[in-house]
């Protein structure tokens, strides 16, 4: 059987479309315009990249998209002034600092920085952990665009047995709550799992993050397994996955392809997260 292969950027027009209706119905409502701002340190490319299609997004829904710009030599202390400024500018209703950022700034203290009610990544400890016991508000974009796909998908989650390759805050864990939450048995797997296939091939969902080209072969799948790549590796073939795409589809029953699976739909789900913070300041102000 060839797995049904999941069209992302299908479903990310999708949720533009509904974001968009309701972004005229909010600026209507509120008299104002929906303002996110980013900080951008230095200059790589993959972020680079990132960001011009996220402008793109937001500049089809209605949402101006701002960019406060750093030389990557800037200092931790001016970074955290500039989230506190954004913190209390009412003209400002998200803020987003752009990752990976140089090793001598501590992301964990941009994160706890940015006031939770505008925290479009979900990132913040308080918003984590709203997560973790089921009370979902502002949840990361990646983590929510799997989620988003299953359900678009309709594939049911409670008693399935998920294996996610990736533990980190942004990704890993907080995706392995929402499933929790849901009533899956979830494992999370990582460098240190000693026996991969012996998760993964009995995943009847596998969701893979690592950032390794070809990690995923048949090997490592169940008959007829659902499979979500969140892997972007840039090569010089062009961009892949974890997957082995052209072996997996043949044995999976749902497959996400890289590009134009997980990615667009992230980049949707940032902008609901920007509806909820617009909402979160205009309603609270
Ligand atoms: N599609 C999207 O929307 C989206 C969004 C974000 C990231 N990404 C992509 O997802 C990938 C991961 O990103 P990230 O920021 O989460 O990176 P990360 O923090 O480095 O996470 C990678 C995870 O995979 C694990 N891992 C790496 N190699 C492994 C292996 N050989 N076997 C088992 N586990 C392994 C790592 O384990 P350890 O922590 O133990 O090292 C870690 O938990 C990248 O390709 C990135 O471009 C995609």
């Amino acid at each position: 059987m060839t797995a049904t292969i999941v069209n992302g950027r299908e479903i990310a027009k999708e949720l533009r479309k509904k974001i968009s209706e309701e972004i005229v119905q909010l600026k209507t409502k509120y008299n104002s315009n929906p303002v996110i701002t980013t900080i951008i340190v230095g200059n790589d490319s993959s972020s680079k990249l990132y960001l011009r299609l996220r402008d793109n997004a937001c500049n089809e829904v209605g949402i101006t998209s701002k960019h406060v710009e750093f030389d990557a030599t800037v200092s931790q202390e001016k970074i955290l002034q500039t989230i506190q400024q954004l913190n209390t500018d009412d003209s400002v209703h998200g803020i987003l600092v752009q990752y990976p950022v140089p090793k001598h700034l501590s992301q964990e203290k941009f994160i706890r920085a940015i006031d939770q009610r505008k925290d479009v990544e979900g990132f913040n400890p308080v918003n984590l952990g709203r997560t973790l016991i089921g009370d979902e508000y502002l949840v990361p974009c990646t983590p929510l665009s799997v989620l988003t796909i299953l359900e678009h998908e309709h594939v049911a989650l409670k008693g399935k047995d998920i294996v996610i390759i990736n533990h980190s805050n942004v990704v890993g864990k907080p995706l392995a709550a929402l499933l929790l939450n849901r009533n899956a048995t979830v494992a999370v797997c990582h460098v240190f799992t000693k026996n991969l296939k012996q998760y993964t091939s009995k995943a009847d969902i596998l969701i893979t993050g690592a950032g390794v080209p070809k990690l995923i072969t048949t090997d490592h799948v169940k008959d007829n397994a659902i499979v979500l790549d969140v892997g972007i590796i840039e090569t010089k073939d062009g961009v892949c996955g974890d997957v082995d795409f052209e072996s997996v589809k043949e044995k999976a029953a749902v497959l996400t392809p890289v590009p134009g699976g997980v990615g667009p739909v992230t980049i949707a789900c940032a902008l609901k997260n920007m509806v909820k913070t617009y909402r979160n300041c205009v309603e609270n102000a």
